[in-house]
């Protein structure tokens, strides 16, 4: 029974609150955090547990010990482009991991990681691709999966997520009006946020644990096509790009996402957003 599983979302944020959503209404307990006092208030009818819990990098928060009770842990802290030191992530990651263990219950971590992980010149960038980071961020982020697929406390599985896009993150509103763009040529690799939540909820749902898995669309136009397209359909000044391009770019492989989770149809397309 779903009502005997208790997922606790770390990270009720853009990604997060849908995903969370989802699951309240298929009828899963589900406890979120939240940095921001006013979101105790916002959330109040939506049927999640909230908690103030902040990884500063120690996590803090009244109720964290009761949030790290749970049955699955989805970690959707994101890799702030702030961060002066992108170490500073691998330590909010290290004091998640520490309170898992401390608590002692949660059996599977899904992690919300990123295709940047990918260097920029992985063409076909797929799961089993062996590769080297190619910047500091990648290398942390890289190093903190391993960490998490290796561990012996729990099971992982580690979602790379391609760029997110849907309400407030609308695409055309991403380059308008920059100008003197770099690679024009590039495919883009993007996914919506019902899809990017849906991928969370299937693994769940499913208890896929173990694997890496890309999310990203089945579109990849290039970016001039389409940051053209979308900020004109906003009425939006166009971005200007340059003609010069830095390699071909890579295209994030999704064929293990279809694999993983048959049937799968991707809900949204690019310029419906
Ligand atoms: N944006 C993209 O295009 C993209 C691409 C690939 C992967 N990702 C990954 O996808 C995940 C979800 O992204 P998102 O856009 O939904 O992120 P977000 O909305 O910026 O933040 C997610 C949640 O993390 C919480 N949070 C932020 N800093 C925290 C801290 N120091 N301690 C505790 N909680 C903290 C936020 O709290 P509040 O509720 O207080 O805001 C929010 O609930 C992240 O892991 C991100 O790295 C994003």
């Amino acid at each position: 029974m779903k009502s005997d599983q208790v997922i606790s979302v770390l990270g009720c944020g853009w990604l997060g609150l849908p995903l969370a959503q989802m699951l309240v209404s298929e009828g899963y307990v589900v406890k979120g955090s939240t940095t921001q006092e006013s979101k105790l208030e916002e959330f109040k009818n939506k049927g999640i547990i909230l908690s103030l819990i902040r990884c500063d990098p120690d996590v803090q928060g009244r109720n964290a010990a009761d949030f790290f009770c749970a049955d699955v842990l989805v970690v959707t802290l994101p890799f702030k482009r702030s961060f002066n030191d992108p170490s500073q992530y691998q330590k909010q990651i290290d004091s998640v991991i520490a309170c898992v263990l401390k608590t002692g219950q949660i059996k599977f971590v899904i992690f919300t990681s990123s295709t940047s992980v990918y260097p920029s010149r992985c063409e076909d960038a797929r799961e089993d691709a062996v590769f080297v980071p190619d910047s500091p961020r990648a290398k942390v982020l890289w190093q903190i999966e391993r960490n998490l697929m290796n561990h012996p406390g729990f099971a992982s599985t580690v979602v790379r997520f391609a760029g997110l896009f849907g309400p407030g993150r609308e695409i055309g509103r991403f380059l308008a009006q920059k100008k003197d763009l770099r690679n024009p040529d590039h495919p883009v690799n993007l996914i919506h946020q019902d899809d990017a939540a849906r991928v969370l909820f299937s693994v769940i749902e499913r208890n896929i644990r173990g694997e890496i898995i890309n999310a990203c669309g089945d579109e990849h136009p290039t970016r001039k096509e389409l940051y053209t397209k979308a900020a004109l359909a906003k009425g939006l000044p166009s971005p200007e790009f340059s003609n010069v391009n830095d390699g071909n770019g890579k295209i994030v492989n999704n064929a293990k996402l279809k694999r993983l989770l048959p049937g799968w149809i991707f809900s949204r397309r690019l310029l419906d957003a």
